[in-house]
Order: structure tokens, then C-alpha cells, then sequence
């Protein structure tokens, strides 16, 4: 229903409207839409969507071309930790589809579990390990909600992301992200077990996305900018501040191998 009165937005907005590639930019990971040439609409316009927000985020839908592909940014999302619905995201990305958006880009900040991965770098997520046990599709009543996340983050754009970083001389290591509902950051204790679990990184979005992102028949992948070491293993102090303000950094690599691999996308 608001998906509809959204696209309706859209299309008074855009002619046109279409999109290959659609992108979820994390805390302080806002500066790529800025890369964009098109028409950016404030969500506040658009039924559905978010509208309060978390700083670090952009409230708006862009519709444009980058590096000569259509592209939809969803500049900012709206997290379960903020009014408690794991499914916030669900008209932003029922438009993604419907403008033809195959492929999901998720970006997210986080906290890293490997020495290897330290602030500053990126990791491409692998799998997810759904630690909040919220998911979108509750009270969903079609059948389609029995998704299966066996291949969740696409191995063959995993795959193309890797050699895309290789290219460019940028380190992309590949780990496990544990989704921790948040909005407190977790304690040292908590990210202990979540290493026994088998977890690489932790942070508070992205998973929602992924699961309402293949139940619409997107396919996903997802870039983690590393902002600081997870609770205990390191010696800054967390915070949000401390979040947005390391950002950059990896922000920087992610912009530079997103647009290599959308160079390679044009055809
Ligand atoms: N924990 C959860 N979310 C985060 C972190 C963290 O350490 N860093 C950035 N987002």
C-alpha cells in the first residue's frame, strides 16, 4: 500500500524511474551518494519510508547514475533499535524492487573481533549470525517467508568484491557478522560469546535488510566499515561519536571498490 503511494512519489518525481543496483549507506558511509548524478527525494516524502533518523545518516532516496549504472541509495535506514520494528525497511526495499533493483549493496559500520581487521579497513560479510532473533518477516502470511539464507551474501559478487578489492590494492577480508539489537553497545563479556559463536564482527543493522532483501528475490552483499575494536579488545573508548568520526577512512576504500565494480557492471 505505502510501497505503492511511494512509487507514485517517485515516479512524479523521476521519469523513468529504474534502478540495478540498489545501496544502504551505514553511519557516517553518507558521502557516496554525493558521487551520484540524478534526483534525491527526502524520505520524508515518501510514504513508508523512516523519518526520524540516527545522526551519521541521510534521510533520502537517490536516483541517479554512478560510474554510468542505475543506481537507487537509500541514504539513510531506519534500525530496530529505534522503534523496535525489524521489518522499518521493508517499504524502502519493496520500491528497490519494484524500480528493478537486483542486486542489494549493504554497508554498515561495526565493531571488529580480528586483529587482522583493524579500524580503518573493511570486511565483506560472508554469513550473518542473527543474534537479536527479531526478523522482518513476523506476521508476514504468504508462504515466501520461509526464506532460505543459505547463500544470504551472494558467493559469486563475494567473489567479484574480492578480486574488484585485489585490484585495487585494498585489503577486503571476509567474516561473520553478528547482529546485536543495540542501541547500547555490547559488553566485553557478550562479544567473548559471540566469538565463541563464531562471529568475526558485531553492529546493529544490515540483517533485517538481507533477509527482506532475498525474501523480495534481491540478490545481497554487504560491506562493513570497520570503526573500532568490538567491546573489550581494544583500548579507544565506543561510541557513536567515535563511530562517525572513524568512518571515513574505510568509507574512502568502500567508495574506491564500489565504483570499480560498478565500472565493471556497465554494459
Ligand atoms: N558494536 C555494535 N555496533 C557497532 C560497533 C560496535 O562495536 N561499532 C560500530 N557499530
Amino acid at each position: 500500500m505505502s510501497t505503492d503511494q511511494a512509487l507514485r512519489v517517485i515516479r512524479d518525481r523521476v521519469q523513468n524511474p529504474k534502478a540495478r543496483f540498489g545501496f544502504i549507506l551505514g553511519s557516517g558511509l553518507g558521502s557516496l551518494a554525493d558521487l551520484v548524478c540524478g534526483t534525491a527525494i527526502d524520505y520524508a516524502e515518501l510514504p513508508g519510508f523512516p523519518h526520524a533518523g540516527v545522526s551519521g545518516h541521510t534521510a533520502k532516496l537517490i536516483l541517479g547514475t554512478l560510474e554510468g549504472v542505475d543506481v537507487a541509495i537509500l541514504g539513510g535506514r531506519e534500525h530496530y533499535y529505534e522503534n523496535g520494528r525489524a521489518d522499518a525497511m521493508r517499504t524502502p526495499l519493496e520500491v528497490l524492487a519494484a524500480l528493478g533493483v537486483e542486486t542489494l549493496f549493504l554497508t554498515n559500520a561495526c565493531g571488529s573481533f580480528l586483529p587482522e581487521i583493524p579500524p580503518g579497513n573493511l570486511m565483506l560479510i560472508k554469513d550473518h549470525i542473527n543474534y537479536s532473533g527479531r526478523s522482518p518477516l513476523i506476521g508476514e502470511p504468504t508462504d515466501k517467508r520461509f526464506v532460505n539464507l543459505t547463500e544470504a551474501y551472494d558467493p559469486a559478487i563475494r567473489k567479484h568484491l574480492k578480486s574488484v578489492a585485489s585490484s585495487c590494492d585494498i585489503p577486503l577480508i571476509e567474516g561473520v557478522y553478528a547482529w546485536y539489537s543495540g542501541p547500547n553497545f555490547e559488553t566485553p563479556a557478550e562479544i567473548r560469546m559471540l566469538q565463541l559463536l563464531g562471529a568475526d564482527a558485531v553492529g546493529m543493522s544490515t540483517v533485517p535488510e538481507v533477509i527482506l532483501g532475498r525474501f523480495l528475490g534481491m540478490k545481497c552483499c554487504a560491506v562493513s566499515v570497520v570503526t573500532n575494536m568490538a567491546a573489550g579488545l581494544g583500548n579507544e573508548t565506543i561510541s557513536h561519536e567515535h563511530t562517525k568520526a572513524s568512518a571515513p577512512t574505510g568509507t574512502a576504500k568502500l567508495q574506491t571498490i564500489i565504483r570499480r565494480f560498478l565500472q565493471e557492471q556497465q554494459s
